[in-house]
């Protein structure tokens, strides 16, 4: 799968979390508030218009013709409005043919008679002197046949002012709702999520070995997922254990017809017709036997069966080691020299990268004259481990054959030839290098370099308990 289908599987679930509680609550809340302010402002508008008519049914009442005809008011409006100038609020009554009585807010103009033409309140949108405006009109026939028109004006920005003040504050809440449940809403991923940095934390403390399944209470959506992996793990462990007892038993079942060929061998080169060909099958019983124990030595190291990603920190390793090699060699003096400022992790399971440094401790050992030095020290993204003897070293041309399996330079020297052949197969595995140089300096001797992977710091951390 490619494009954005592939992109959007990747997505991590706190983001499609927070990516679905943004789209809920953003549109939850632009619902409610655009209902909010439609009902309102009908309500505030149904308000209005019933006040006005009022106003304009008080005009009716207070009005009365003259003995002249002329239209007058008994007192004037309750409503002081209608007598600012220019106010927003006006009123006027006309009788046919004749001047116009106005408010005195109307300050001189005159509003539209033929707005009042129903005997009933009528309102409609009109200009009005300061602008569009809501018109109320009603008509009132006296008895001899007179008409009288009520026209009452309101500037609309009134009834505008009234519903954009509400939507004003509404807004400002319903973004502080809004923001509120957002807030919830993150809060809740990572309460619904943390049961996988619990798993992830499970998983890590297995492949350090610290457990030997994924331990830990979990929610029943997750338990199922724990159980069926740790169902797996058992599984696994259980046919690498066996392969391994096969291949043990293999190794054993190997060995004693190898030693009766062995032995029959050495007899027929000593004193046999053919001793030539006797040599021939001696040795080839001895590369057979070398091949069987490096084999046997690789099944019994956990290099094969220890599980990728496991980590080791590295005071757990040298220190250990350095004391247990102090002991085998009480005339050899150890010597540490750390140049790093913390205790790293490393990539590789303890016991593996433990059978590492005995290989070359081993060594560095038997053959110094008296001290080793191993020095500790970043280099770059990896960790060098070095350990330096100072005897007799080994010819450029030997630097590479001694891991040969089975490869010993000095015969007199006790050995299998098969230590560095195991610690650079174990290597491999981790993903390390080791290799050996000339030493120079103090001293004349070998160096041997182990290239770890170090675990980055803040990953570290975690893996630590
Ligand atoms: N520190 C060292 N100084 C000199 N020679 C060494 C050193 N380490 C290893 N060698 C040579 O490399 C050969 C292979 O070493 P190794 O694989 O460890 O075999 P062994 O099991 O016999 O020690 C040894 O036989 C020895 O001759
Ligand atoms: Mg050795």
């Amino acid at each position: 799968m490619t494009g954005p289908f592939a992109r959007l599987s990747k997505l991590s679930m706190r983001a499609r979390l927070v990516i679905a509680v943004l789209a809920w609550t953003s549109l939850g809340t632009a619902a409610i508030w655009l209902a909010a302010t439609r009902i309102y402002a009908a309500h505030v508008e149904e308000h209005f218009n019933a006040e006005l008519a009022v106003h304009v049914e008080e005009l009716s009442r207070l009005a009365r013709l003259r003995v002249d005809g002329q239209p007058e008011l008994v007192r004037p409006l309750s409503d002081p409005r209608y007598e600012v100038p220019r106010s927003g609020y006006y009123w006027q009554i006309s009788v046919d043919g004749r001047p116009p009585l106005g408010s005195a807010s109307l300050a001189g103009q005159q509003l539209d008679p033929a707005i009042a033409h129903s005997q009933s309140v009528q309102h409609v949108d009109a200009a009005g002197p300061t602008g569009p405006a809501i018109t109320y009109g009603l008509v009132r026939r006296e008895a001899d046949g007179t008409e009288l028109h009520f026209v009452i004006a309101t500037d609309h920005s009134e009834l505008d002012g009234l519903v954009e003040r509400f939507t004003r504050d509404l807004t400002v809440w319903f973004a502080l709702i809004g923001a509120g449940l957002l807030a919830a809403g993150v809060a809740m991923a990572g309460i619904t999520l943390r049961p996988l940095a619990g798993l992830r934390l499970a998983l890590v403390r297995f492949r350090r070995g610290a457990a030997d399944k994924l331990e830990g209470a979990f929610p029943a959506e997750v338990e199922p997922l724990v159980d069926e992996l740790n169902a797996f793990i058992r599984h696994n462990a259980e046919k690498v254990a066996a392969a391994r007892v096969e291949a043990g038993n293999l190794a054993h079942s190997l060995r004693t017809p190898l030693a009766v060929i062995t032995d029959e061998a050495e007899r027929s080169a000593r004193d046999g017709p053919r001793p030539g060909t006797a040599q021939v099958l001696l040795d080839q019983a001895g590369t057979m036997q070398v091949q069987i124990d490096y084999h046997l030595a690789r099944v019994r190291a956990r290099g094969g069966a220890g599980l990728p990603g496991a980590t080791t920190a590295l005071s757990s390793l040298v220190e250990p080691v350095m004391q247990a090699f102090q002991r085998l060699y009480p005339d050899k003096v150890f010597v540490v020299d750390s140049k790093l400022d913390d205790d790293p992790v490393v990539v590789g399971d303890r016991v593996d990268l433990l059978e590492v440094l005995s290989v070359l401790l081993d060594n560095a050992a038997k053959w110094a004259d008296r001290q080793i030095d191993v020095t500790l020290e970043q280099a770059g993204e990896r960790l060098l481990i070095a350990v330096a003897d100072d005897g007799p070293g080994m010819r450029d041309a030997d630097l590479e054959a001694a891991f040969g399996i089975g490869v010993r330079l000095d015969p007199d020297k006790p050995g299998s030839g098969l230590g560095l052949a195991i610690a650079r197969s174990i290597c491999a595995d981790l993903g390390a290098a080791l290799t050996l140089t000339q030493r120079t300096w103090p001293a004349t001797g070998l160096i041997a370099s182990l290239l770890i992977r170090a675990v980055p710091l803040n990953h570290a951390s975690s893996y630590r308990e």
